[in-house]
């Protein structure tokens, strides 16, 4: 028998009578003259131990957070005194005996969800910040749902491969994190930014199934949703087509999100295409929580007497607008609306608000005719109250502009309600600095390589992404398997032959050994976790993050090393080291 503790502190729960060995942390002291009461916390919860300080003198001296053991007897809490907050808050354990096993200096904050704590400093001291129940709970979702997703895929049969994180590079994107070789002086391994050709060659390998739980190391800017490092789900099929990653990808969620939440979200999730959803919400990741949707209303304004609206739909450009409800809209409110709209890269914002009669109040009012303004009205399914913005531009400038706005005014708070969709049908290519870029990566395959090849712009891929509640959960495409088809995206993406021999050679090559047709799916563990605890940072659900600026607090990596190490790897430093 375990001699350091013989039960959890939830194992309590009706044991009346039985003595019981428990070991944790002192999470909080009461003395009432006479009485000590300390709640006991361990990794199953917190129970509350009674001693007699006189018996005990240890009982009074025992500072927060201290690790301890104790001996004593379960007893029903007396009348009155029961804790509903509390699991074991019907029980109490009366101690005859109290060993501190490990002191502990006085703590920095006190272990508790509802006080405010620096970042800094939760990060400094962030083996006392996971003591914290809601950072404990997050570690625990977290690992639920790597099992969720693991058991499910064993389940189908599924082989779990782990591929090598010093790699050459493999364009997702982003920055890449290099490390020097020593044996290669001069050359660089980098981090991969994903599995991506690793998991690609594991098809023409012959693996039909594969997954990991893989980390990924992309150097670029931290937002609420992004770190240098985090955590796919990476996956891959052979002689598989859409559906059949979408089947399994689903699979993989429902079983995530039912050990987490204890709900089977509906399946097969929506699916919209990306032409759509821009036009609908104005981004590629939709929350369809709520409505708000953009409306159509070039139309409207083609003939009209506002210049600058028909202007804009004479020159091509659109107007679209929303309807944003029913609101107060104070002159420095809807002023402040239209400098968003600006920052966002509009040239304006008309706001209007519908009068008790039905009329529009708008600093436009005036130049819009009565058909107008109530063909606005009724495309935008306005009652009186309801406050609608209204932008003319380009397309794009349009619609990104609006589904700014509508998140800004209409998103709800929190991840209560999930509403998971499939978007389809991405461009395959957009205009980039110096040339076309990849909206997906290099490797995903057109849906007609005759379009692709006559006018890029116009081609349309076969990659989809899984988003929930407005958040990009992950990822995936039907892969190119023609070596010739390989070559030509990367012709239109500008890079030479020359450079595609030495960059890609390799997998070209491995193109060329009877590559089956395959495709896959990446979605962010920490993304899913953090949607699936509530939470808005990802930090919340990673067990050691970094700051904003790439830094750890805790162990102050990035750290700066030996020039004997520098040498080692034949580098020399040529920066300034700020003190
Ligand atoms: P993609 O680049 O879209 O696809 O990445 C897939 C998912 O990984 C998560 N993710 C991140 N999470 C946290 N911090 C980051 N910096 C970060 N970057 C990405 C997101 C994202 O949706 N190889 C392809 C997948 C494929 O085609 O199979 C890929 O990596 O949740
Ligand atoms: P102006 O005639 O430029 O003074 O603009 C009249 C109103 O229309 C102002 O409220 C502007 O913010 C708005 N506005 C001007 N151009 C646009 C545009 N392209 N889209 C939306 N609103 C605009």
């Amino acid at each position: 028998m375990n001699k350091v503790r013989t039960h959890h502190a939830i194992e309590t729960i009706g044991l009346e009578g039985q003595q019981v060995r428990l070991a944790g942390w002192v999470a909080r002291r009461r003395d009432h003259g006479g009485v000590t009461f300390i709640d006991l916390r361990d990794a199953s919860g917190v129970v509350q131990v009674v001693a007699d300080p006189a018996q005990l003198p240890i009982a009074a001296d025992l500072r927060m957070e201290a690790c301890i053991a104790v001996d004593g007897v379960v007893r029903p809490r007396p009348e009155g005194t029961v804790n509903n907050d509390l699991a074991t808050g019907a029980f109490e354990v009366v101690v005859t005996i109290i060993e501190l096993l490990s002191p502990a200096e006085p703590i920095p904050f006190m272990i508790d969800d509802r006080v405010e704590i620096d970042e800094q400093t939760r990060l400094e001291y962030r083996y006392l910040d996971l003591r914290r129940p809601r950072m404990a709970a997050n570690l625990r979702a977290r690992s639920k749902a790597v099992a969720a997703i693991r058991r499910t895929l064993d389940e189908r049969g599924f082989l779990e491969i782990e591929t090598p994180t010093l790699v050459s590079s493999t364009p997702e994107g982003a920055r890449d994190m290099l490390v020097p070789s020593r044996l290669r002086p001069g050359a660089f391994y980098a981090l991969p930014q994903s599995p991506q050709l690793f998991k690609q060659l594991l098809m023409i390998s012959g693996v039909e199934r594969y997954f990991q739980i893989a980390r990924c190391y992309r150097d670029e800017d931290f937002r609420s949703d992004r770190q240098l490092e985090f955590t796919q789900l990476d996956l891959e099929g052979a002689f598989w087509d859409e559906e059949s990653v979408q089947e399994n990808i689903e699979a993989t969620l429902v079983a995530a999100v039912r050990d987490l939440r204890g709900v089977d979200i509906p399946c097969p999730f929506p699916r919209m295409t990306w032409q759509e959803s821009m036009d609908r919400y104005g981004v590629d990741k939709p929350d369809t929580r709520f409505g708000m949707e953009i409306v159509d209303l070039t139309d409207e304004f083609r003939a009209s007497e506002f210049r600058g609206f028909a202007g804009v739909v004479n020159a091509g450009g659109v107007v679209r607008g929303i309807n944003t409800g029913g609101r107060e809209l104070a002159r420095s409110a809807a002023d402040a609306l239209v400098d968003d709209a600006k920052r966002l890269g509009a040239k304006g914002l008309v706001w209007m608000v519908v009068e008790p009669d039905g009329s529009l109040r708008s600093p436009v009012a005036k130049f819009l005719s009565e058909g107008e303004s109530s063909a606005i009205a009724e495309r935008l399914q306005a009652k009186p109250g309801d406050v609608l913005l209204l932008v003319a531009d380009q397309w794009r400038t349009a619609v990104s502009v609006l589904g700014a706005l509508r998140l800004q005014l209409g998103r709800p708070s929190g991840h209560e309600e999930l509403k998971f969709l499939w978007v389809t049908d991405f461009p395959m290519f957009e205009e980039g600095e110096g040339g076309l870029t990849f909206l997906h990566h290099p490797f995903t395959s057109p849906q007609d390589v005759a379009v692709m090849a006559s006018s890029p712009l116009q081609a349309l891929s076969r990659a989809y992404d899984v988003v929930v509640n407005g958040v990009e959960l992950g990822s995936g495409s039907i892969r190119i398997h023609d070596p010739n088809v390989q070559s030509q995206v990367f012709e239109i993406l500008g890079i030479s032959q020359a450079e595609q021999e030495s960059r890609f050679g390799w997998f070209l090559k491995a193109l060329r050994y009877g590559t089956p047709p395959h495709g896959g799916f990446a979605f962010g563990i920490d993304r899913l976790v953090m949607v699936l605890q509530q939470e808005i940072n990802i930090r919340e659900v990673i067990p050691f993050p970094k700051t904003q600026s790439g830094f750890d607090p805790l162990t102050e990596a990035p750290t700066e090393v030996e020039p004997a190490q520098l040498q080692e790897v034949g580098l020399r430093l040529d920066v300034r080291r700020e003190k």
